[in-house]
């Protein structure tokens, strides 16, 4: 949303629409130890804002290259950027063979468990030789450097071996989440013309075999140009077979040698392209490429999570489906040389406490998840992770939207016991890695706030005309200069590219967030800019309005969205999920009374102007595959239109179930 009656600055009056989120005032310095030990200090902003190319330079030397480059970048044709250009390295050696070489073969890369309880380890070595028997299937395959590979897996560890056998290769894998249906896998097989197709009869969720074959059989009916589809066997359940195109993993992978001499790529060849959930009905794929995307997602695994490779125990609680898993399940962890967790299925099968038995088992020391996974666990009652020892644990990591300060808070002591620092690290699949986020030993931390760039990149919050606005003030997230992982691209679309990243603010990167910058100049994130809503020409941003929601000790999680209103331009409609005793005050006093409660609350909170004009109290909300929650969907709903295309949700029937609870229209 571009432009209005206020522009992107605060309410006036307010003291900024900040008041809520600023309300929690307690500020978290790292623990002395970790500082002491840190991997980074605060030496690193210094180096990088003296010579921001030098700086990455010094990073990507820590990966492994078969020939140097002769240029950090190349940005002589904006906005396509080269890095490290002439250089040449190959993925997956940097992520598995060289930590072999170096004696680190034992190491366990992956304690991976499967949703039943089954599990599997893999060292650095078993991985190598895993991956270069899915390498050379490939090939056996027909595919080639440059050739798409779709994979459409669950969370097992052969996904990871397809997705690095694709990169020794040369060949961009486009990973579809498991839970998109057919449409959109057919959708993205076709738009980046992938030939060859991995996946698994099925996984499990929430303590049932679901399957992937058939949504591959109905997708692959309209894309003739598959000739091949890898199919690993997970569940063990019938699948259709179409005799010349499929093939069993077990019997080609298996079958192979497990010598594979990798081949070094140009710095810029392509790694992956990932299809994003965005506002508009076609998803974008994202192309990521090689040395520089490498070398951010290297370094900033090191620098943000602290890790030590000898001794850390790693979880990243996200599917490999989307960009966290892409970069911080596989190639952040891998190059860094981590033992790390995987995990298949939900985090209440077969009970709510899983993800703290898994804690427990592994002594995982470092977790990173989503706020929304967070909230859930506030809702479930800090009882259940209380069952479980969690003392492994040191440093806690959070992505994908604005944390509000009660999760974070939450998260640091049920979870952390006040001892874990919170890094609330801020990147969206465009930029491949993250852009602004604490540093675990140089920060304290402001729960709610990103803080501010990580060293080596430039970020501002600027204003409609685009001019940087003063602390205190809200606006437009912008990035200011090239980073090496960065998007290159929009596959097949490089107007697109253009249009939708770099004309907003010539010369900048319109990342499509809202922000502002506090007295002491630290970022917020206030969500996209397009679910910011206003009314009566008073922006009001919905994650501010859902903080203030779920502040109340009735409500689990909400939702806000802004619904067209003939009025006010829009009013605020807020979805909520109550907590057990929520239910019961609203089944005793009725949902009316339970509404005009929370009416109160927000008015309390943040001001009239923010009182939702409708509360509706649903049992579920409908989230996309990286958990974020799908406003598009429930404002269609505030304004009782058909249904926009739902086939980014990991469960559509939420809706009708949401549609269900609800009266017949507003
Ligand atoms: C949001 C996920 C606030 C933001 C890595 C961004 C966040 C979008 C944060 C990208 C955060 C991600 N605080 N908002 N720490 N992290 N976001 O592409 O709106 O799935 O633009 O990448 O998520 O989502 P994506």
């Amino acid at each position: 949303m571009a432009g209005g009656a206020d522009g992107p600055a605060a309410p006036e009056g307010s003291g900024g629409t900040l008041s809520n989120l600023l309300r929690e005032e307690r500020r978290f310095p790292p623990p002395a130890d970790l500082a002491a030990h840190a991997n980074v200090t605060a030496a690193a902003y210094d180096e990088a804002a003296a010579d921001g190319e030098a700086f990455w330079a010094a990073q990507a030397a820590r990966l492994e290259w078969a020939e140097p480059w002769t240029q950090v970048l190349d940005w002589s044709n904006p906005p396509f950027a080269r890095w490290f250009t002439g250089g040449r390295l190959n993925v997956a050696a940097n992520c598995l063979d060289r930590h072999v070489r170096a004696g680190h073969g034992d190491r366990v890369a992956f304690h991976w468990e499967g949703e039943p309880g089954d599990t599997r380890t893999l060292s650095y070595a078993e991985l190598k030789d895993e991956v270069c028997r899915a390498a050379n299937a490939l090939l056996a395959l027909g595919v080639r450097a440059g050739d798409r590979v779709a994979l459409y897996m669950p969370m097992i560890p052969e996904t990871v071996v397809a997705m690095l056998a694709c990169a020794r290769i040369g060949a961009p894998h486009t990973v579809v989440f498991g839970g998109f249906s057919a449409d959109a896998l057919r959708g993205r097989v076709l738009d980046c013309d992938a030939r060859v197709v991995v996946t698994a009869d099925g996984g499990y969720r929430k303590g049932a075999a679901s399957a992937l074959k058939p949504a591959v059989d109905e997708a692959l009916e309209q894309c003739p140009d598959v000739r091949s589809v890898l199919v690993v066997r997970r569940t063990g359940q019938d699948v259709g077979w179409t005799e010349g195109r499929d093939v069993w993993w077990h019997d080609l992978v298996a079958a192979q040698s497990a010598e594979h001499e990798a081949e070094a790529f140009d710095s810029e060849h392509p790694l992956y392209i990932m299809y994003t959930s965005g506002t508009t009905a076609r998803p974008k794929g994202i192309l990521h490429t090689t040395g520089g995307y490498l070398t951010q997602v290297a370094w900033t695994h090191w620098a943000v999570f602290d890790v030590k490779p000898q001794t850390d125990v790693y979880w990243t609680a996200a599917d490999i489906g989307w960009v966290t898993g892409h970069s911080y399940i596989v190639y952040g962890p891998l190059a860094n040389g981590v033992t790390s967790v995987l995990y298949e299925g939900t985090p209440d099968t077969p009970h709510q406490g899983r993800w703290w038995e898994i804690v427990e088992k592994y002594k995982v020391s470092i977790l990173y998840c989503a706020p929304t996974a967070i909230r859930t666990f506030m809702k479930w009652g800090e009882r259940i992770p209380g069952r479980f020892d969690l003392s492994s644990l040191r440093l806690l990591g959070s992505v994908g939207e604005p944390i509000n300060p009660e999760a974070w808070i939450w998260y640091r002591r049920a979870i952390g016991a006040d001892r874990c620092p919170v890094v609330d690290t801020w990147w969206q699949t465009e930029t491949g890695a993250q852009m602004i986020s604490p540093l675990p030993g140089v920060s304290t931390a402001k729960p709610g706030s990103a803080l501010r760039a990580l060293p080596g990149v430039s970020a501002e919050v600027v204003d409609d005309s685009g001019k940087p606005v003063p602390n205190g003030s809200g606006g437009y997230l912008v990035l200011t200069e090239p980073w090496p992982s960065m998007l290159r691209t929009i596959w097949g679309d490089e107007q697109r590219y253009v249009d939708t990243y770099w004309s907003r603010f010539p010369g900048w990167y319109f990342a499509g967030d809202g922000a502002k910058k506090d007295e002491d100049g630290d970022i917020w994130l206030l969500g996209r800019v397009d679910d910011v809503m206003n009314v009566s020409g008073h922006r009001i941003s919905t994650t501010e309005v859902e903080s203030a929601l779920v502040s109340h000790p009735l409500v689990a999680e909400a939702a806000v969205v802004g619904a067209a209103d003939e009025t006010t331009g829009q009013g605020i409609v807020a979805f909520v999920i109550l907590r057990a005793d929520g239910e019961q005050a609203a089944a005793e006093a009725g949902g009316e009374d339970v509404a005009r409660q929370l009416r109160a609350h927000v008015t309390r909170e943040i001001g009239p102007i923010a009182r939702p004009r409708q509360i509706m109290v649903v049992a579920e909300l409908p989230k996309t595959r990286s958990g974020k929650i799908m406003r598009r969907l429930l404002r269609d709903i505030a304004e009782n239109r058909a249904l926009g295309d739902v086939t980014t949700l990991t469960d559509s029937s939420v809706m009708d179930a949401i549609r269900d609870r609800l009266p017949a229209g507003p």
